[in-house]
């Protein structure tokens, strides 16, 4: 399905404009900031990804059913991203015979031809969702040689496909809100140098979510309530493992969990990916990681900076322009809490 030569498009040269755009506005914010060059790692993809979505064999009947074939498995998050009220799609294709080795709480081993699918949409009335949607992007992970190489696919205005697109790609939407209200945003699809800001640890391209503290969760699956675990198991994803050894995360609506625990759930998603010793933005001094101690992690000092750069929206660096008021509500009321 991949060949292995490492793609440069057709658009060479509007792509290495974008790349300088990124790399100088980088340099400036290092500059300004002291963070250090070896976090602008850029992807080395090690897979040539094919032109169109479709080749991939992702999804059944209408693609923009988003209906996924028997191979890929969906799978969810305690908490998720927030990225300006996008609804998301998670699935994971692993290579026939093959399964994750789970070595603790943290991400399992993956084996290679692994493919992580992650589809962007707006439902047009969130309210009622049967009035349809409109799907933006497809962002996939594919593991080959040991390495994970990024694409990001923007779908077409008639929903029936999408096409590769490496040097990122801004577009207003329009939706109406849980509440009825009218909303936009100037929504941004990455360029595949924007995916190795978020989705690395040590210079080195990793997934963020599938860790199998995160996984360890149950949902609603065909009208049932399952554990995420056991399904896997059952489509072949893990094998025999033992599931009560499994930490987990809780949710962060779950309002029988502490304020403590929640927020830490959801600093862990939405920031832990930068803000931790190995991230993109190691220099800050913050650890959001869920697996470090919160005495450790520097929320205390830094409450005020938070909100107010969450408030701004600012903060999580790439992906927002708007702010996150559940988020911002839920750790206003934590900080409440701290001396
Ligand atoms: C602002 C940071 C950020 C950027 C930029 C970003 N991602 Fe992610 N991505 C995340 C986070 C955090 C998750 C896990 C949480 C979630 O799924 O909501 C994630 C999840 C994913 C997943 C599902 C598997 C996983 O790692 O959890 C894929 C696939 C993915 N991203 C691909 C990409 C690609 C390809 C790009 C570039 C086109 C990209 N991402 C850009 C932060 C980012
Ligand atoms: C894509 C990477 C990225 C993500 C995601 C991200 N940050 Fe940042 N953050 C940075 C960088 C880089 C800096 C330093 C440059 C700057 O100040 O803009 C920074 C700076 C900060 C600072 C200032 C640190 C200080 O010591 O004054 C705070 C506070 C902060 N971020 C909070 C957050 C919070 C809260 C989140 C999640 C809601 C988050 N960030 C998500 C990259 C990120």
């Amino acid at each position: 399905m991949f060949s292995s030569r490492h793609n440069i498009s057709s658009r060479r040269s509007k792509h290495l404009r974008a790349l300088l755009t990124v790399l100088s506005v980088a340099f400036m914010a290092c500059f300004l900031h002291s963070c250090g060059t070896d976090a602008l790692v850029s992807p080395q993809n090690t897979v040539t990804f094919a032109p169109n979505l479709s080749e991939y064999g992702i999804y059944q009947g209408s693609a923009s059913a988003l209906q996924p074939t028997e191979r890929f498995v969906a799978y969810s998050l305690p908490s998720a991203l927030f990225t300006d009220y996008a609804e998301k799609q998670r699935l994971i294709r692993v290579p026939d015979g093959k399964q994750l080795t789970v070595v603790s709480d943290e991400l399992p081993d993956f084996p290679d031809g692994t493919m992580l699918v992650k589809t962007f949409f707006y439902f047009h009335d969130k309210r009622d969702t049967a009035k349809g949607k409109r799907i933006l992007e497809t962002r996939l992970l594919v593991k080959n040689g040991e390495q994970w190489s990024v694409a990001v696919y923007r779908w077409n205005d008639a929903q029936t496909d999408a096409t590769l697109h490496t040097s990122g790609f801004d577009t207003n939407v329009d939706w109406i809100d849980a509440s009825g209200v009218g909303r936009t945003t100037a929504y941004h699809i990455p360029n595949n140098r924007e995916c190795a800001t978020c989705h690395q640890a040590n210079g080195t391209i990793l997934p963020i979510g599938p860790k199998m503290r995160n996984l360890n969760l149950s949902h609603a699956r065909n009208g049932a309530v399952v554990s995420q675990l056991q399904h896997f198991r059952q489509r072949g994803v893990i094998g025999n493992i033992e599931l009560l050894r499994i930490g987990s995360v809780p949710r962060t609506d779950d309002h029988s969990v502490s304020l403590q625990e929640r927020s830490r759930a959801y600093l862990d998603i939405n920031c832990a990916h930068c803000h931790s010793t190995t991230g993109y933005a190691a220099d800050q001094g913050l650890d959001f990681r869920y697996a470090t101690p919160l005495g450790e992690t520097g929320i205390a000092a830094s409450k005020n900076d938070i909100l107010a750069r969450m408030q701004s929206g600012s903060m999580p660096l790439l992906g927002t322009n708007l702010a996150d008021r559940d988020g911002i509500a839920l750790l206003t009321a934590y900080f409440n809490t701290l001396p």
